[in-house]
């Protein structure tokens, strides 16, 4: 035989391989998965087949990774995505169809929104906002069409909260589905299932990675709707890299220490915050003066990292620039979740009345680093506003 066949054509595992049993599970990376007979291609092609069959058909690594998702939620079934975007559009997609109405919560992540304005409106689904701190009046915005609901509790930039059980007996009523967007909480924090909740998603990228270098999404999906999910993902062919499923197990390993950390530094950096003259509100679910605290209280069992403050005067661009690109330990970025702390500020654009209309939102990711040095750096910012 050619040496370069014989190379080629050698199998896997090597037969004098000696098993390696190592802490984390293996990676495994395919595209062609290999079949032991002709029986069992037949098999598949008649979708009888028990193994899995191609790349597409969830390696073991993404399997791992959504068993524990599915688990630690509660769910009855759970998928991977390439990014928390990916995620929440296949969940549109799936639970919808032309002629159909669905109510989005004006809180919700911006690029999710724009997707069902500009891509599902385009395929004749409907879409109305609805206020970010809705509860049973959600009852005011359902049409007969009505299918879905997506609801963001906390959103992500200013963080009202929604009634979920209100919302969700509503629904359920209805028949329609309603899908959380719940990063903020990650599973850890709240139980989405238990609120009545069809469909929970998480952008996986944020805290449950944790490092800033992995971009992946999960949904899960409760009894009701798992087999409706499921079947939409499998003809959708969505696949995710090995390696992102893999950063994400071993973030799993890690979420509950880290978010400790995320939870204790943003407490006593957002209490710092309430007490200095120039800073109007500080806009954290778990600090008694949030408008919503009293349900961040029933239903959820702790905080993350993120949150946000405005200022008593309205400062201009320039001397935005001023305070943050003086900041050294808070870079400036989009997304969340990882150990470096993170600040953006923007004024809000939303649909229904808010809050902060005209205000400036400053965003603050709390990161790993000692808190008395972020208490210190922005300090250090503030003086260039003074
Ligand atoms: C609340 C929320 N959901 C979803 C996403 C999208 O996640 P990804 O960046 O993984 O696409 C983001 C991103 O910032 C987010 O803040």
């Amino acid at each position: 035989m050619n040496r370069t066949t014989r190379i080629l054509s050698k199998p896997w595992p090597a037969r004098e391989a000696t098993p390696a049993v190592t802490v984390n599970p293996p990676l495994y990376k395919g595209s062609t998965v290999l079949f032991n007979s002709y029986a069992d291609m037949l098999k598949a092609g008649r979708h009888e087949y028990e193994g899995i069959s191609y790349g597409t058909d969830r390696l073991p690594t993404q399997r791992q990774f959504e068993e524990a998702m599915c688990e630690l939620e509660g769910g009855t079934v759970c998928r991977v995505f390439q990014s928390g975007i990916a995620a929440i559009q296949t969940a549109l997609m799936a639970f919808t169809a032309s002629g159909d109405h669905i109510l989005v919560c004006d809180n919700a992540y911006g690029p999710g929104q724009r997707f069902c304005r500009k891509v599902l409106q385009k395929y004749g689904v409907e879409c109305t906002p609805v206020p970010p701190d809705v509860g049973a009046d959600i009852a005011l915005y359902i049409r007969p069409n009505t299918r879905l609901i997506l609801l963001e509790s906390p959103g992500s930039i200013t963080f009202e909260i929604q009634d979920i059980p209100a919302v969700t007996a509503v629904a359920r009523e209805k028949n329609i589905v309603t899908v959380l967007d719940s990063t903020w909480a990650t599973p850890l924090y709240l139980q989405p299932f238990e609120l009545g909740v069809d469909v929970s998603i998480h952008s996986v990228t944020k805290y449950i990675s944790g490092y800033s270098d992995v971009l992946a999404g999960t949904v899960t999906v409760g009894e009701t709707h798992a087999r409706t999910f499921e079947n939409f993902y499998k003809m959708m062919e969505i696949y995710t890299p090995a390696e992102e499923c893999y950063l994400a197990l071993r973030g799993l390993q890690s979420l509950a220490t880290r978010l400790k950390q995320h939870e204790r530094s943003a407490l006593t950096v957002a209490k710092w915050l309430e007490s200095l003259p120039m800073v109007d509100r500080v806009i954290h679910p778990a600090l008694p003066s949030h408008p919503e605290h009293h349900l961040w209280q029933r239903d959820f069992s702790g905080s993350s990292g993120l949150f946000a403050f405005t200022f008593k005067k309205e400062y201009t661009d320039s001397e935005l620039a001023a305070f943050i690109d003086s900041l050294t330990l808070f870079r400036l970025g989009y997304s969340w979740g990882g150990y470096q702390s993170l600040i953006t500020a923007a004024k809000v654009m939303r649909a229904t009345p808010s809050r902060y209309a005209g205000k400036t939102i400053i965003r603050l990711h709390i990161g790993l680093e000692e808190c008395a040095d972020l208490i210190a750096d922005l300090e250090n910012g503030f003086t260039m506003l003074r």
